[in-house]
């Protein structure tokens, strides 16, 4: 790989956005710690850096720094929020806790911009950003041009366009940020000089190759396959590489959603591959029975799941020189807590247990670079067919954590059958092309009702519909009133101990898209 940026983590929550808007631009990036060394970034050699953003005060001693040695590299350098401040206050700018209440920015702000500045070339001079900074850059550095601005704080963009350093207090990769990917692409192209080499035609020969070689002409894979996007196309990648030496083993653990089990098997049927299904339901519930912790939930269902997995491996005889393969995609890596950012949740992909690890020669994870979109072009480029590859993402752990508390297995069908009727309708509804994740969740909140003439206290459902393209970010999607009146009728009259459905109007973030 020839062109690559380097984006620094400073334990920002947003990092693998900016990570995918660069790949977006056809552009490969890694997110690597802040505390890379000037000697492993020359190393690593990249055309410019990228520093994230962070929850620290740049001023304090304890906060994450980088070596002054980064910014004598040549390397063209842009600094987003925590980022910006640490450029500023590295290069002789001072940066302090804001005074006023007005100089801290959160949310969406109307922000005014240069535009003969290299990295807002061919944008609108003013445009909404999204801020989210309680610190100030009181005395930006020397060489720096103030090139953009909002109402309270007159420096939210910074420029010394002669040694390529660009900072901005706000977060160009959400999508609040209107033109945000622009700023980024004039980034990558204008001050990098990048020529956009990263393709998913080309990730595919090198990986079919990369895998050909790794796993040898004998070797065999038992691949944890759960039927969506990712590990179909993990899937349909290792078929091409080691034809009928995969076997894709599909484990049901009884929290899929209504019907999925068999739609799994029906599509895999059609595929010339092998493929194992195991019903596994009752031992996952007797091992949920009584957690209400989510946490604990993604844990016991991840290590069940190994050892699910394990039993099939030994009934299939797997020897020391087979492989086990799965569908971990590149956000469950970071966002299971192995960059600097808090860990929010812990996929259950990277929970399988050591000891069910060590049977294997080694665990192959080729999509774990990708996001969901890359993913997805992959898949098409592999020729899977687009019920497989257009899937609505579905959470490893599946309802297990859309059943707020204990799960159990009435509460399992109670949301099933109210989940699929939400489904139903907006699958008939044209709103559907709006919707990108559409799901119920079950809450344990119960309140009084009334039916007939009788009194019911019975469990709130929640239905929740998100719009966008990379489940990073997301807005809550404006479903038609009539839509959601058939689905709380139809839920309500059909699906026994449901007497209150409530819709989710929080986008991400503040919110994140699963409730658990
Ligand atoms: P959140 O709730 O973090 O979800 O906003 C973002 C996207 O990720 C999916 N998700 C998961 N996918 N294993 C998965 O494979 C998981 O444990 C998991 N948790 C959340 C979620 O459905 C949404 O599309």
């Amino acid at each position: 790989m020839s062109e690559k940026i380097l984006i620094l983590d400073f334990g920002g929550q947003y990092n693998q956005l900016i990570a995918r808007r660069v790949r977006e631009c056809n552009v490969y990036c890694e997110i690597k710690s802040y505390k890379t060394t000037v000697e492993q970034i020359r190393e690593f050699d990249p055309i410019g850096i990228i520093f994230t953003g962070g929850p620290n005060s740049v001023y304090l001693e304890s906060s994450p720094h980088v070596d002054p040695a980064i910014f004598e590299m040549g390397l063209p350098i842009l600094g987003i929020c925590y980022g910006c401040q640490l450029m500023a206050h590295t290069l002789g700018g001072r940066v302090t806790e804001a005074q006023e209440d007005s100089a801290r920015e959160y949310g969406k702000t109307q922000t005014f911009f240069d535009t003969t500045c290299k990295l807002f070339k061919g944008i609108p001079a003013e445009g909404i950003t999204w801020m989210s900074h309680g610190d100030y850059m009181a005395k930006v550095p020397e060489g720096f041009a103030l090139v953009g601005r909002t109402d309270a704080c007159p420096n939210v963009a910074i420029a010394d366009e002669k040694r390529g350093f660009y900072g901005v207090q706000y977060h160009p990769e959400v999508n609040h940020t209107q033109h945000g990917t622009d700023m980024i692409r004039n980034f990558l192209y204008e001050v990098c000089g990048a020529k956009g080499e990263w393709t998913m035609g080309d990730f595919c020969s090198k990986a079919v190759a990369q895998l050909k070689e790794t796993i040898g002409p004998k070797g065999r894979v038992l691949l944890a396959l759960s039927g969506g996007v990712d590990s179909s196309v993990l899937a349909a990648l290792l078929a091409e590489a080691v034809g009928d030496r995969l076997t894709c083993v599909f484990v049901d653990h009884g929290c899929m959603r209504k019907n999925e089990g068999d739609e799994v098997e029906a599509a895999f049927s059609k595929w010339n591959v092998n493929f194992v299904r195991v019903n596994a339901e009752e031992r996952f519930l007797s091992k949920l029975a009584g957690v209400e912790d989510p946490q604990r939930k993604r844990q016991i269902i991840g290590a069940e799941f190994g050892y699910v997995f394990l039993d099939e491996a030994v009934k299939f005889g797997i020897t020391k020189s087979d492989f086990f393969a799965q569908g971990t995609i590149y956000p469950d890596v970071i966002e299971s807590g192995e960059g600097e950012a808090a860990v929010i949740k812990s996929h259950h992909n990277k929970l399988l247990p050591k000891e069910v690890i060590e049977q294997f020669k080694a665990v192959l994870e080729p999509l774990d670079h990708l996001f969901k979109d890359e993913i997805r072009l992959l898949g098409k480029e592999l020729g899977l067919p687009d019920y497989l590859v257009y899937r609505q993402p579905f959470p490893g752990p599946g309802l297990a954590i859309r059943i707020l508390g204990e799960v159990t297995k009435e509460k399992l069908d109670t949301l099933r059958e109210a989940d699929a009727i939400f489904r139903e309708e907006i699958g008939k509804h044209e709103c559907r092309k709006d919707c990108s994740q559409y799901f119920a969740v079950l809450t344990n909140a119960k309140s009084v009702g009334v039916m007939g003439d009788g009194r019911t206290y019975e469990n709130t459902l929640v239905l929740r519909s998100v719009t966008t393209s990379d489940f990073m970010t997301a807005e809550w999607t404006r479903i038609p009133y009539e839509v959601l009146d058939r689905v709380s009728v139809r839920i309500v009259n059909e699906v026994p101990h449901i007497n209150r459905i409530a819709y989710d109007i929080t986008s991400k973030p503040p919110a994140t898209v699963e409730w658990e």
